[in-house]
């Protein structure tokens, strides 16, 4: 499965490097990422680097990881490599360490059981914040795997107890996105 997942995204970011530019980030992690208590970030399924970029310019030192080493190496072109360690992982089993992080962003990537797991990883009051694309008729690309969307509601099922949600939306995508998809996002801090 990795081995299918890291071809898969290579051969996207080798045949689309416009997927490689500095994208801008997230309008939830643009309102949200000030809320965090302090300046250790987690940037899962990072791709491109959007919010690693973001959050290193706003002082924060991340951890980026993602399983495309072609997405990673130019990533690592662009940072310090004292505020950002790029790391190269099959998020199915990767777990981050325990009460390690202020900030957790998860962007246009769907894995239920790792939002699950991910919740350790964050320090009292740490802000998490997860956004990405729905199951919805209005979607211009209709062949996602469903299990890689979002049903309606379904982000604030995974944090009803011991966490405060900060922010819920349901909005359509980025103009800068490929096709025009509905998206949900959420910024919760933990309690
Ligand atoms: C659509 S991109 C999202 C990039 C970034 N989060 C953003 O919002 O701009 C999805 C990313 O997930 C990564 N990915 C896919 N499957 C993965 C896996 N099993 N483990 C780690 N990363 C994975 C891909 O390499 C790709 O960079």
């Amino acid at each position: 499965m990795a081995a299918r997942d890291r071809e898969k995204w290579n051969r996207k970011f080798s045949e689309m490097p416009d997927l490689l530019a500095s994208r801008a980030p997230s309008a939830l992690v643009a309102r949200f990422y000030r809320e965090a208590p302090g300046k250790e970030a987690l940037d899962l399924a990072c791709g491109g680097g959007r919010h690693t970029l973001f959050l290193s310019q706003q002082g924060f030192h991340v951890d980026a990881v993602d399983i495309s080493d072609v997405a990673l190496a130019k990533l690592a072109l662009k940072v310090d490599p004292a505020k950002v360690r790029c790391i190269e992982s099959d998020l199915d089993h990767f777990t981050p360490a325990s009460d390690r992080y202020d900030l957790i962003v998860i962007t246009n990537f769907l894995d239920r059981a790792l939002i699950q797991r991910s919740a350790a990883a964050l320090k009292r009051h740490g802000i998490m914040i997860v956004e990405t694309y729905m199951d919805d008729p209005g979607n211009e690309k209709q062949s996602t795997n469903p299990d890689y969307l979002l049903q309606k509601g379904e982000l604030e099922t995974f944090f009803s107890k011991g966490w405060e949600i900060v922010a819920s939306e349901t909005f359509w995508n980025e103009d800068q996105e490929q096709y025009r998809m509905r998206k949900q996002g959420i910024a919760v801090r933990k309690q």
